[in-house]
């Protein structure tokens, strides 16, 4: 069967990473957590109080950040490191997710991430999710698919997220969250989140995780026979 990309795109806490981990797993191919090269660009801006409405700073900063994905070989986990460091953790704060959406809007930011995203993906038998994998980082890609859900069940799912994490968030600061983001992803003015027009929709509010995964592995199977 031949290697394919798949892109999932959507809004925060549809279920996209989970799905697409296990799908990735389930086939054999990397997986690629687009938001999380963001978060780990966003945590680097944070920590070294880098100017955003200062373009040589943002220059500088990108130059010496360094994101790799590597595989945790007790839990099987993919996790990302940003110059060499786990940062896995650090990037789903609250503190990261609040000025995530500002780091990601930046032009001199996604230029350098969409750049590493394709080199990940050149040799196909790639997952990769996020915002704008199925409009701009693979056009190409031969499956895309595009979450969502509703917008309750989000923000609760966001918060059993942060809880399993031990970190208990009030449900109305995760949706003033997710509100604040979503409005950020869908307008900026670089490659906002949109629906490609290629793309199968999924809504995942009434589906469970494994409904989730066989749809997603359903559609793939069809297009890697090439159907
Ligand atoms: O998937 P996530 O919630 O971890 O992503 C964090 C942020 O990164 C999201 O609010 C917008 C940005 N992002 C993006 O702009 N483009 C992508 N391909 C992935 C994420």
């Amino acid at each position: 069967m031949k290697k394919i990309v798949i892109a999932i795109d959507g809004y925060s806490a549809c279920g996209k990473s989970t799905a697409a981990k296990a799908v990735a797993d389930e086939l054999g191919y990397i997986y690629i957590d687009s938001g999380a090269m963001y978060r780990a660009v966003t945590l680097y801006f944070i920590e070294n109080y880098v100017n955003l409405t200062n373009p040589k700073a943002v220059d500088k900063a990108l130059d010496d950040i360094q994101i790799t994905f590597i595989r945790n070989p007790k839990t099987g986990a993919v996790e990302t490191y940003l110059n060499g460091l786990n940062v896995e953790y650090d990037i789903r704060s609250m503190e990261v997710s609040l000025k995530v959406s500002e780091v990601s809007a930046l032009t001199q930011v996604r230029k350098v991430m969409v750049e590493q995203q394709r080199r990940m993906g050149k040799k196909r038998g790639v997952v990769m999710d996020g915002r704008d994998i199925g409009t701009n980082v693979f056009p190409d890609a031969e499956l895309k698919v595009f979450m969502t859900a509703d917008f309750h069940v989000r923000a609760e799912r966001r918060q059993k997220e942060l809880l399993e994490r031990d970190n208990l968030v009030n449900l109305d600061e995760i949706k003033a969250n997710l509100r604040h983001r979503d409005k950020l992803d869908t307008t900026r003015e670089e490659n906002p989140l949109r629906k490609a027009e290629d793309a199968y929709e999924i809504d995942t509010t009434h589906l469970t995780i494994e409904e989730e995964i066989e749809e997603i592995i359903n559609l793939a199977t069809s297009k890697m026979i090439g159907e």
